[in-house]
C-alpha cells in the first residue's frame, strides 16, 4: 500500500469526465487498497478516484473506519433520493473547508464491488451523503458548485491566499 497524492481543489484533473471501469483487474483492486490507506491517513469519509489523479468511475466511503464500514463503489449510480439533509460537508481537495450542502437524505445506489458482485443498494443519513459527494467527483462535479455565487467567490478568494503563502 502507498500513501497517494490528493488533487486540490485547482487541479485541472477535478473538472474532468472519468471513464467507466470495464475489468476489475490487479492495478484496480493495487489502487482501491492504496486509496483507502490515504483516505484513512487524511480522516477523510470518501475519496474519489479523480482526487489521486485517476479518471474512472471509481469511489469510496468510510464513515465510521472503527467499525470497518467502508464501501467500495465501482462505476456507481445514484438511481433515486428523496428526504432533504443539511448539513456541513468538507472535501479532502478543500482542506479547511466546510460548508452547508443539501443533499438528499435517502439514496438508491447501485454499484459494482472490489469482487465484481453487483449491488443495488439504500443509503441513508451520512453514508447517503458521501456517497452523493463522492459520484458527484466522478460527474466532474464539486460541493461547492451547490453553493451562492458570493460564498464561492468568497472561498476561491481565501484559495488563492492559501496558495500564495504555499499552503495549497
Ligand atoms: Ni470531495
Amino acid at each position: 500500500m502507498a500513501k497517494l497524492e490528493i488533487r486540490k481543489y485547482g487541479d485541472s484533473i477535478l473538472r474532468k469526465q472519468t471513464t467507466t471501469i470495464s475489468e476489475i483487474n490487479e492495478p484496480i483492486k493495487n489502487l482501491v487498497c492504496d486509496m483507502l490507506e490515504t483516505m484513512y491517513l487524511a480522516s477523510g469519509i470518501g475519496l474519489a478516484a479523480p482526487q489521486v489523479g485517476v479518471s474512472l468511475r471509481l469511489c469510496i466511503v468510510d464513515i465510521d473506519p472503527q467499525q470497518k464500514s467502508k464501501i467500495v463503489l465501482i462505476n456507481p449510480e445514484i438511481i433515486s433520493g428523496e428526504g432533504k439533509l443539511s448539513i456541513k460537508e468538507g472535501c479532502l481537495s478543500f482542506p479547511g473547508i466546510f460548508e452547508n450542502v443539501s443533499r438528499f437524505d435517502r439514496i438508491l445506489v447501485k454499484y459494482t464491488d472490489l469482487k465484481g458482485e453487483k449491488y443495488e443498494i439504500t443509503a441513508q443519513g451520512l453514508v447517503a451523503k458521501a456517497v452523493q459527494h463522492e459520484v458527484d467527483h466522478l460527474n466532474a462535479k464539486l460541493f461547492i458548485d451547490y453553493l451562492p455565487e458570493w460564498k464561492r467567490k468568497y472561498i476561491e478568494k481565501k484559495i488563492k491566499k492559501e496558495k500564495k503563502i504555499g499552503n495549497w
